[in-house]
């Protein structure tokens, strides 16, 4: 399924796509072959042995075994060469598409940025996910390199599986809303840890009525997101400021939306967002958050795969996330108990490709079949 075009996208001549195309590969070869058959080293070499009794047991025993450390070079290897692959890309055009970006009276949404923002440390003391520079680094004037490697490196990294618009936790997240309050109708809503808007655009099209806000930390981030929003025909109006501290007034939205950023925060950070979420909403209005499908939920071995990127892939805080008691620490950030939903919905590529019917399949963190959703009505 090819990435669909729009202005911002980098373009790609004939050796870059065949270098991103062989990365997307061996990344589906790991996948598939090699970290695939870590299950079969599990219950052959190391549940005869002993029963780990939790991911972390499961973890620290695979990383005894030489075919687990094997993969997981593999897959570092594959991760810092996808990101390599599509910023060499971008590198080459980048002046081009820093030019494409420059605002033009023709807008329709806006773009504020904050020259004064503090990063949050748990974005300058590591490059999440190993990408090079993080959300945030700039290294030129008026920079989009890391919304164009972004943008570009994310479906490569996904293999395609969020969608042509790397929309799939948008479009997921947009259903679950109106299949379970399919009488709100939403006047304003935020999007909290936009990135280049791939979560964003899904609430312009679900909601074509209401006012659409989004933020992020990274700048280059955001200006990238605004020019992708405007080359695809959306208003959105995109801000830059940490979700912890916004300088909106209270009350200012009925619907306020993170996709797969709780997990990318810490353990300070995520009951400020929380807060401040209940802060930023009317009486009535609805808190929504969609990330990787609730580890708890899956068996030892299931929960220790997704839970490599906390170690080798520079997500640290997705281990600790996945150990908190979302629902309740929600409760004490304002919340009443009664009035939080924390479930697990299906993805809507996978329900349309399968007309409807999806399978919960564990495991596989970023293009499962299923993701965990924490709602609460202020
Ligand atoms: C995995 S990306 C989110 C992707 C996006 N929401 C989507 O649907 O595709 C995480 C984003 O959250 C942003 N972020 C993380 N913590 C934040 C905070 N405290 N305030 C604002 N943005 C934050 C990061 O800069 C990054 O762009």
């Amino acid at each position: 399924m090819p990435q669909t075009r729009h202005a911002m996208l980098v373009d790609t001549n004939h050796d870059e796509l065949s270098s991103q195309y062989f990365v997307a590969a061996l990344k589906s070869h790991i996948s598939s072959h090699v970290t695939g058959s870590s299950r079969t080293v599990y219950d052959r070499r190391i549940k005869p042995r002993f029963a780990p009794k939790d991911r972390h047991a499961a973890r620290k025993a695979l990383g005894t075994d030489g075919h687990y450390q094997m993969a997981s070079a593999l897959k570092r290897t594959a991760q810092e060469m996808m990101w390599d692959a599509v910023g060499v890309c971008v590198e080459r055009q980048l002046p081009d598409l820093i030019h494409r970006a420059q605002p033009n009276a023709r807008e329709r949404g806006t773009l504020r940025l904050n020259p004064e923002l503090v990063v949050p440390r748990y974005h300058t003391a590591v490059d999440i996910h190993c990408m090079p520079g993080g959300y945030h680094s700039e290294i030129t004037g008026d920079d989009v390199f890391a919304g164009a490697l972004y943008d570009r490196g994310i479906y490569l990294f996904s293999m395609g599986l969020r969608g042509e618009l790397n929309d799939d936790f948008g479009q997921s997240l947009v259903s679950w809303v109106k299949q379970n309050y399919p009488t709100f109708q939403p006047k304003r809503i935020l999007d909290l840890g936009c990135s280049v808007g791939h979560g964003t655009l899904p609430w312009v099209d679900g909601f074509p009525s209401a006012e659409v806000h989004a933020l992020d930390v990274g700048a280059p981030m955001l200006r990238y997101a605004h020019a992708r929003a405007e080359a695809l025909g959306k208003t959105v109006h995109f801000s830059q400021q940490n979700a912890e501290a916004t300088d909106y007034p209270d009350a200012s939205f009925d619907l306020v939306v993170s996709q797969i950023i709780l997990h990318e925060t810490s353990n300070k950070a995520l009951p400020r967002i929380l807060r401040e979420c209940h802060r930023l909403l009317k009486p009535g209005g609805l808190m929504v958050h969609i990330d990787g499908i609730d580890w708890k939920t899956l068996d030892p071995y299931d929960a220790a795969v997704p839970d490599w990127d906390t170690y080798y892939n520079n997500e640290p805080f997705i281990g600790p996330m996945h150990d908190l008691d979302l629902p309740a620490l929600t409760a004490k950030c304002g919340f009443a108990r009664e009035k939080i939903v924390y479930t697990t919905a299906p993805s809507a590529r996978r329900a349309r490709e399968n007309q409807g019917r999806v399978e919960l399949k564990a495991g596989d963190f970023g293009n499962v079949g299923a993701f965990m959703v924490l709602a609460a009505r202020k």
